[in-house]
């Protein structure tokens, strides 16, 4: 895959749009969107399925509910996948990647996990019965004005805030607070990892640095990411890869995955190790 945009720019300029416009997108930009998701892959070894899907197509119109938090949207592109150790990750990864370059195109949209009729979606875009089918994402044209129910959303899961460095990063041991200056050039990765949108926004996101690695781990919250037949904080573990990947690669910086083993380190409650990234 061949990333034509600006990470630095566009990760901080992505937002959840739930309310848009009946403003058309043009054939040929529908044609650069499909070209791109055939092209985009993900260092998980998974294989993600995308659909695109226009409900102003459909003959029989079936009601694709979005529990009223997306208004206005007609296109969505849905991805699924066979369950198989890091296929949410793999998702999450892809999925994020095509959101970031929907974004460089001026379009908004919005990571759907939860509110969304998942059978009838499914059922549009022809999704195989034995594929998960944890996401999809409206595209198109924001309206400029929020929605009342949007508003409410935001401001109940404070979707403009992040968590701060200090409780996401660390260094050597989970007392230790990785401060910018220590992570010197893998600070910019780092911003990236915390920019980026996750269920709920509730980050899950932890990320250890020793020995020139990252180790990336899921701060689960019980109840939460249990919730489902699979546990949804691992696709925003695969959207930190993501931005993490693309940011390197953006600034040169070389390195690679691992996912050879978890680390021996004793870990706080409910943390669950999900993968490195090793500096070259
Ligand atoms: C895996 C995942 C699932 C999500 N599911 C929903 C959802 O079902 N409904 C919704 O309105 N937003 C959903 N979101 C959007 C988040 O609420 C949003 O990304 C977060 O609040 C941060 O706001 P931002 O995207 O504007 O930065 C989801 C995001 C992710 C990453």
């Amino acid at each position: 895959m061949n990333i034509e945009f600006s990470i630095a720019d566009i990760v901080p300029r992505r937002t959840s749009v739930r309310n848009f416009s009946s403003q058309t997108i043009e054939p040929e930009t529908i044609r650069s969107i499909e070209s791109f998701v055939d092209t985009v892959d993900n260092p998980f070894g998974r294989t993600v399925r995308f659909y695109f899907l226009d409900a102003e197509e459909l003959s029989d119109q079936p009601k694709l509910g979005t529990y009223g938090v997306i208004k206005g949207a007609t296109r969505y592109i849905g991805a699924s996948i066979d369950d198989a150790p890091f296929a949410l990750e793999a998702l999450g990864y892809e999925m994020e990647t095509v959101i970031l370059y929907l974004t460089s195109l001026g379009l908004g949209t919005c990571w759907l996990g939860g509110t969304f009729s998942r059978k009838a979606f499914a059922r549009a875009m022809d999704v195989g019965d034995s594929q998960l089918f944890p996401a999809i994402t409206p595209y198109g044209w924001s309206k400029k004005k929020k929605h009342a129910k949007e508003h409410l959303m935001r401001k109940m899961i404070r979707a403009d805030q992040r968590k701060p460095w200090d409780v996401l990063f660390f260094q050597n041991d989970f007392d230790t607070p990785l401060t910018k200056k220590a992570a010197g050039e893998l600070a910019f990765l780092l911003d990236m990892v915390r920019l980026g949108p996750s269920a709920s926004n509730k980050q899950p996101w932890r990320v250890l640095l020793k020995d020139h690695t990252l180790h990336f781990f899921e701060a689960k919250q019980p109840g939460y990411s249990d919730a489902f037949a699979y546990d949804i904080q691992r696709i925003d573990m695969g959207i930190a890869a993501a931005h993490l990947d693309l940011a390197a690669r953006e600034k040169g910086i070389r390195g690679e995955f691992d996912f050879s083993g978890e680390p021996a380190l004793p870990l706080p409650d409910e943390w669950k190790y999900a993968f490195s990234w090793r500096a070259d």
